[in-house]
């Protein structure tokens, strides 16, 4: 039986920590945050996130061996092996700032654990952090003077929002880097048992520290890219009449490209993707390679391009002008099955709206609490309307910008009824038919595809 630690209960932190819980039942977890108000919704009937099969595996083992705690400083004391999966955001002030990793957060747990620890300690690295933190980590830990030794291990997670639990379940690799000493043998060790009481031994991978760190940028990045490179596609097929879903498919078909994240959309967003390319663009920079930075920026700058381009788009087709037209923005999470709207694009779009003095009426399934949180400061007038029929009544254009089922299975008869003529759908995310919508009378504009506008009668 090993006593088992989280710092940070956060989506990363929390489905992680569940599953390993539901895993590994001898073993005692705890999962701990500063945040009181966090503690307290983990430990109630709503989880501070939204994931599916989340509170399943969170009910299964609450108060068994599964426990959530705003105690940090005692639970440390009593841990074996700590995750640190505090938050690392891009730093918002001086050297760095706009691309270096804000390491405020992990150097603080750190000087935690330093502090309260009493006893030999694994330090587990979760949240993503720049190559060769470890290395600032073990300095720090190791700065004490009661001799206490610490193995610093780097196991980052790739799992993805909206399917954090089956990607916990099933991963297609573990990886674990650790110092190739015999101290740093026996900490990975004692982390490969944790992950191989489910996941088969040939998927749990073992690296050196930095390549572990690394791993973890370069997989967002790889992943990112092809989301850019697809994009910026996407803009010459609406130039040419070619059709991105055509091309995605013949490409995808070449097992060397594959079909996976291919999907051409308004932009990519979630709490990764930009905030680990700036920081591996900021690291390039640190070790003097401008060429290799400004290669991984521009994956960042052909997204927001994309955002762009589809708000300057809707704009033109609707005239010039919105101002003072309702449109209905369908999704405000950056992606199905999750209540996340960190990076959205969706509210990206609906702040240049806004700015255009459209009334922009927002609807989402699950993500209209952090929206208004998000939007509460430059975009006070959207209105929110979790009704998507209600938020499309009187519109002169839908968009839609997350691409939840729900959305494509809609009654849009019903809908192109209730709008303001002529009707516009401006389709960020592919899921709709648009040739059905068309011969109903809507005006459709999706992304990497022909316009089907109808012409003026
Ligand atoms: C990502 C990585 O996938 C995961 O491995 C890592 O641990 C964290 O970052 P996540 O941010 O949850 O996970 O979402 P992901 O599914 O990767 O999607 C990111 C964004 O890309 C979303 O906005 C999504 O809508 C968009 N996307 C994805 C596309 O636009 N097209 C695609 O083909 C795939
Ligand atoms: P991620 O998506 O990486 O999980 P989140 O922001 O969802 O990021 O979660 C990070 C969590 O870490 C937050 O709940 C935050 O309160 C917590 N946290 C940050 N610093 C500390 C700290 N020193 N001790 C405990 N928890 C912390």
């Amino acid at each position: 039986m090993a006593n088992l630690l989280c710092i940070g209960a956060g989506y990363v932190g929390g489905p992680t920590m569940a599953v390993i819980a539901q895993k590994c039942p001898e073993h005692r977890v705890v999962v701990a945050d500063v945040d009181s108000a966090k503690i307290a919704a983990w430990q109630s009937d709503h989880l501070p996130i939204y994931e599916p099969g989340l509170k399943e595996v969170v009910l299964s083992c609450r108060g068994k061996n599964l426990f959530f705690s705003a105690e940090v400083e005692r639970q440390i004391a009593e841990a074996d092996i700590i995750f640190v999966s505090v938050n690392t955001p891009t730093k918002s002030f001086g050297q760095g700032a706009g691309k270096a990793a804000d390491l405020q957060y992990w150097e603080k747990t750190a000087r935690q654990i330093l502090q309260h620890s009493r006893t030999p300690k694994i330090v587990v690295e979760k949240s993503t952090l720049p190559v060769r933190t470890a290395e600032a980590m073990e300095r720090i830990l190791h700065s004490n003077d009661r001799n206490l030794p610490f193995d610093v291990v780097s196991n980052p997670e790739f799992l993805s929002e909206g399917t954090a639990i089956h990607d916990m379940e099933n991963p297609d690799r573990v990886l674990i880097g650790a110092r190739d000493t015999p101290s740093g043998r026996k900490a990975m060790q004692a982390v490969v048992d944790i992950y191989a009481h489910w996941v088969p031994r040939e998927r749990i991978i073992t690296t050196s520290l930095w390549s572990s760190e690394l791993s973890k940028l370069v997989a967002n990045a790889f992943l990112a890219q092809r989301i850019s490179s697809i994009n910026s596609i996407s803009a010459l097929c609406e130039k040419t009449e070619a059709d991105i879903q055509e091309i995605a498919h013949a490409i995808g078909l070449d097992s060397r490209i594959g079909p996976h994240f291919l999907n051409a959309s308004v932009g990519f967003g979630g709490s990764c993707f930009k905030k680990d390319i700036l920081n591996l663009v900021y690291l390039c920079e640190h070790y003097g390679l401008p060429e290799v930075a400004r290669y991984w920026d521009q994956v960042v700058q052909m997204n927001e391009y994309q955002q762009a381009r589809f708000h300057a788009r809707m704009l033109s087709s609707m005239f010039n002008t919105v101002a003072g037209k309702r449109i209905a923005l369908f999704g405000a999470a950056f992606k199905a099955n999750t209540s996340d709207t960190r990076e959205s694009p969706a509210l990206n779009v609906c702040r240049a709206l806004v700015e255009e003095r459209a009334e922009v009426v927002l609807t989402d399934p699950y993500a209209l609490d952090h929206a208004r949180i998000d939007l509460a400061k430059d975009a006070p007038q959207v209105i929110f309307e979790p009704d998507p029929y209600r938020a499309a009544a009187k519109a002169h254009a839908i968009a839609v910008l997350t691409e939840w089922n729900l959305f494509a299975e809609l009654d849009y008869r019903a809908i192109y009824q209730s709008m303001a003529k002529p009707a516009f759908i401006f389709d960020g995310r592919n899921i709709l038919d648009h040739r059905r919508l068309f011969s109903m009378g809507f005006n459709v504009q999706a992304i990497g595809k022909p316009p089907l506008i109808h012409p003026a009668r």
